[in-house]
């Protein structure tokens, strides 16, 4: 089981040394880490597994505000998020543009985890296996990229997918390839063991619930079969 925390843009360096210093990752769960690019380094020196939220996909060049997958490497830094829906909603990023940030972040030699998911009106169209098969299409083959399986509905909404909702998505992610799949949108404490209890839930992908230390830790320990 793998349990990430997305921080997004939340926890500059002194807090996310604070976290770091409080949280005692359980043991039999991998966690990793996404804070802000501000808060990498930091983070790096508590010797815990640490991903970006997004990476460029050119190792150097004239790309204002981009960072590249070796200037991560440099830093210790051990994979990276990409193609998350509120890069996708904000800041215009595609299908394309997510397997390329993802081609090179593997090359690089770190873990990537891609979003995918559908929109509430995609849904109620009756296109999520459409949507998930385009994103999940372009995303290369590799053993260290895993799937983050995020309804953009249930993000940050407090309305997660039910239990057989998430579980009929991963399992048609599963049908189109051989990979791990995690769940984000709205995992709390008291829904994670429902959530991760399913057999095609490799674990999740926090973002509100993972700020506070005691939160998170509750939802990795929900990921500890019993
Ligand atoms: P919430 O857990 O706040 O819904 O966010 C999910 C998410 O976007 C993780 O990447």
């Amino acid at each position: 089981m793998l349990i990430a925390a997305n921080w997004k843009m939340y926890k500059g360096r002194r807090e996310t040394r604070e976290f770091l210093e409080h949280f005692e990752p359980p043991a039999g769960v991998d966690v990793v880490i996404c804070p802000s690019f501000t808060s990498l380094a930091a983070a790096v020196e508590t010797g815990r597994t640490i991903y970006a939220q997004n990476v460029h996909w050119e190792n150097q060049g004239a790309y204002t505000g981009e960072v590249s997958p070796e200037m991560l490497v440099e830093l210790g830094v051990a994979g990276s998020i990409v193609g998350h829906s509120e890069r996708r909603q904000y800041f215009g990023e595609t299908d394309e543009t997510t397997a390329k940030r993802a081609e090179a972040a593997l090359a690089a030699g770190l873990g990537v985890i891609a979003c995918v998911g559908e929109t509430e009106e995609q849904r109620e169209a009756g296109e999520m296996e459409d949507v998930l098969r385009r994103q999940v299409g372009v995303l290369p083959r590799h053993d260290r990229l895993v799937i983050a399986y995020e309804p953009v509905w249930a993000i940050g909404t407090g309305k997660n997918a039910t239990p057989e909702m998430c579980h009929h998505a991963h399992s048609f992610i599963k049908s189109l390839t051989d990979v791990q799949v995690l769940y984000g949108g709205s995992v709390k404490p008291d829904n994670a063991a429902a959530l991760l209890s399913q057999s095609s839930v490799d674990g999740a992908l926090v973002g509100g619930a993972s700020l506070d230390v005691d939160s998170f830790t509750a939802i990795c320990r929900a990921a500890i079969p019993s």
